[in-house]
């Protein structure tokens, strides 16, 4: 404590102080010292031997201070003195009757728990998520088509017909939209509609081309959505890539190119692949793109007899449809069909992502189990 400095137990003079700046040092070394006892009081004996220590009658620091140095203090160093003294006595009456306050209502004692940091303890780990298996499979795509000059543009999951189909040359009462007129918005009244939900990402080949001349090579994830029940491989909310490519040149074996480029990168050369004849009112010709089914070797019969339950019985399973850009469509963007000529697809990344990863249900990507979600960190 305090009392064990000696310095205000002697004379200024026995000191060899002088000069008001010497007293000034003084006190502040004093004051010092005074902080530092301050913070070693924990509870109420040491309290009291600090409030001696500091204010007691006879021998306390400021009676000594009072007694050694003021009193017997030169004319000329008296003024200096009694000035520090009067500050150090308020701090000092201040600080010691806070500590007193504070050991009395406790917070002392719960704070120096509270702040206590046991270094020994382990640390906190907290789980870091990962991306869902869906959107590396789209990132793996991407990437496939970076690398041959295509680049990604987005469009909207809310809809006009006039995008989702009739720019698509799907007229009114064609019979395509049987399997696609699905969920309309409900509108307030008055709203210019009707709205619907897009059924695939086909719509955003139309607002590109509004937007852009050729060429245009670009590729749209999204999510799309279908009035179908869901099965091991439907659902009724699912995921596309579509694909577009625009140029004064293009053939059909640029397209057929395009595809085995793509379908050797994500996949291998393991997996056998068909094309096939099909019909979309905005390709002609049109296909659909096939894949052998993984689950029964493409042989359509399940190992437990039967037929396989994921491919039907067909020995492949549908990846995505596509074909030459038909010419009509050109007509509602303002290209000129005889200068130009491309190609479109709309693949499934859901089916794809099964075929790759060997899932036999497209369910468990929407029902968030971790447990799933955890095998594709
Ligand atoms: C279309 O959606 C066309 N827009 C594709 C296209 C684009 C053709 C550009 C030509 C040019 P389709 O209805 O076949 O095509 O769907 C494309 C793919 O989406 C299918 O091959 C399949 O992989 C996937 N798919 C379709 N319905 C579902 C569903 N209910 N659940 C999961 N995947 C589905």
């Amino acid at each position: 404590m305090a009392t064990q400095d000696s310095k205000h137990t002697q004379t200024l003079d026995a000191l060899g102080i002088t000069a008001a700046n010497q007293v000034q040092t003084l006190f502040v070394e004093l004051r010092a010292r005074f902080d530092a006892d301050a913070a070693k009081v924990s509870d109420d004996n040491s309290w009291k031997v600090f409030r001696d220590a500091w204010l007691g009658r006879k021998s306390g620091v400021l009676t000594l201070v009072t007694d050694n140095w003021l009193k017997p203090a030169p004319p000329e160093l008296k003024r200096a003195v009694g000035a520090s003294l009067n500050e150090l006595r308020s701090h000092v009456h201040a600080h010691i009757e806070a500590r007193r306050a504070a050991i009395e209502s406790g917070t002392e004692a719960a704070a120096s728990a509270k702040d206590r940091v046991d270094l020994s303890l382990p640390g906190v780990i907290r789980p870091v998520g990962s991306r869902h298996l869906i959107r590396q499979v789209f990132q793996e795509i991407e990437d496939i088509f970076f690398s041959i000059g295509f680049s990604v543009v987005e469009g909207p999951e809310i809809e006009t017909p006039y995008y989702n189909f009739e720019a698509l040359n799907i007229p009114e009462f064609h019979p395509v939209r049987d399997d696609m007129d699905t969920f309309y918005l409900e509108l307030p009244k008055g709203a210019p509609g009707p709205l619907l939900l897009r059924t695939h990402t086909s719509p955003v080949q139309i607002h590109t081309m509004e937007k852009r001349q050729p060429p245009v090579r670009v590729i749209v994830p999204g999510k799309v959505y279908r009035r179908d029940n869901p099965d091991a491989t439907h659902s009724f909310m699912f995921h596309q890539i579509e694909g577009l490519a625009v140029d004064s040149d293009i053939t059909f074996c640029d397209f057929t190119g395009t595809i085995d480029y793509f379908v050797k990168q994500f996949f291998g050369e393991s997996v056998k692949t068909r094309f096939r004849p099909s019909y979309f009112p905005f390709t002609e010709p049109s296909v659909e793109f096939d894949a052998s089914c993984i689950f029964c070797g493409g042989s359509g019969a399940a190992k437990a007899g039967g037929v396989c339950g994921k491919c039907k019985g067909a020995g492949w399973i549908e990846l995505f449809g596509a074909g030459m850009v038909d010419p009509a469509v050109y007509g509602f963007v303002n290209y000129d069909p005889k200068k130009v000529s491309g190609f479109a697809f709309g693949i499934g990344i859901d089916r794809l992502a099964l075929l790759k990863y060997g899932i036999d249900d497209i369910q468990v990507f929407f029902q968030n189990d971790v447990r799933f979600l955890r095998q594709f960190p």
